[in-house]
């Protein structure tokens, strides 16, 4: 049995001050777990009564986990800033720590108060700055930069994966022990799935090339893909991205003209980019439909992005029909 704590003080697996960032993460993972687990009883239905900067009603739930991070990380020495969904501006930490964490710390928040799977989505960047105290231009660094990234997932379970750029480990969280348990070292994604991940309910707002992919996977067998596929919506990236983990499939939240001022819905910082790390290290491929999201120069911590991810032969049809 291999514990989180355990994997990450193996020296070749990542560094002290990245390890200390992710297992302040852990902990507070646990403590929003066992928070779900009451869930009415805990008090963390409903709305919390305000807006986030980008205009969304927050969640009880929002808040509360967002401020278990928000506290947990400042008072961990290896973190120089946070930045949040829910946070308006980065929030300095120490000038002389070595990593910067953003997070969605909450994902998947319209599925708190039906008690369905949600999350937390996590992505650790280097400072660059050592010395002086953060701002929101010192956390616009690509994807490819990341240390590391991962989520961790409260379903019937609650489990942890994660990535240092060398493949992803899972983790299932033992509420005996409050310990994470290792469960799978190099998780894989298969090349090709049967099952796809989409609110179609926007279909009416998606450009062309995303209308035609859905409708030659909606013509099933008779089409030109020649094969029945199947729809799966948890309705938290977090939940969709664990289950193509699991065991392959495409997830998108496509560019959409519903609004102009969000080319997509969710986050490149602390949605897409983590979750593309995650997807690439296990072999699979995520994209805005024309560029890998891990190229993409941030020039918000809030932008917005169209995500695609998942398995490769799904991920390069989508890129071919935007071609
Ligand atoms: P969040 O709760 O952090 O705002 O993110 C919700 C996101 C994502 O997790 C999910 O895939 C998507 O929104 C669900 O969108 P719909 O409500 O349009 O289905
Ligand atoms: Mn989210
Ligand atoms: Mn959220």
């Amino acid at each position: 049995m291999i514990t989180l704590n355990t994997y990450l003080n193996e020296k070749n697996h990542t560094s002290p001050a990245i390890a200390s960032a992710v297992s302040t993460i852990a902990n507070v993972g646990v403590e929003i777990s066992k928070l779900l687990q009451r869930g009415a009883l805990a008090d963390i239905h409903g709305e919390a009564g305000n807006q986030n900067v980008q205009g969304e009603e927050q969640k009880k739930l929002d808040v509360i986990s967002n401020d278990l991070l928000l506290d947990a990380l400042s008072a961990n020495s290896v973190c120089a800033g946070v930045a949040s969904e829910e946070l308006d501006d980065a929030t300095p930490a120490n000038p002389n720590g070595e990593v910067l964490v953003l997070f969605d710390p909450l994902d998947g928040s319209s599925n708190i108060d039906i008690n369905m799977s949600v999350g937390t989505i996590f992505s650790i960047l280097p400072y660059q700055n050592q010395g002086s105290e953060v701002t929101n231009n010192d956390f616009l660094q690509t994807g490819r930069n990341q240390l590391a990234s991962g989520y961790i997932v409260y379903g019937p379970s609650t489990m942890l994966a994660i990535t240092f750029g060398n493949g992803v480990a899972m983790f299932s969280l033992d509420p005996a022990s409050n310990e994470y348990v290792l469960i799978e070292e190099a998780v894989k994604i298969s090349a090709a799935t049967n099952e796809y991940a989409i609110n179609a309910s926007n279909y009416r707002h998606w450009l062309p090339p995303m209308q035609q992919y859905i409708d030659e996977l909606i013509a099933g067998k008779d089409g030109v893909r020649g094969k029945n596929y199947n729809t799966r919506w948890v309705a938290a990236m977090v939940g969709d991205v664990h289950r193509i983990l699991c065991r392959g499939g495409v997830f998108t939240y496509p560019f959409d003209t519903k609004d102009p001022k969000k080319p997509g819905k969710l986050r490149l910082m602390y949605e897409a980019n983590p979750m593309a790390l995650l997807i690439e290290q296990a072999g699979g491929l995520a994209t805005d439909a024309v560029n890998n999201i891990l190229d993409i120069e941030p020039t918000d911590i809030h932008q917005r992005v169209p995500v695609v991810l998942g398995s490769s032969e799904e991920v390069e049809r989508v890129k071919a029909l935007h071609a």
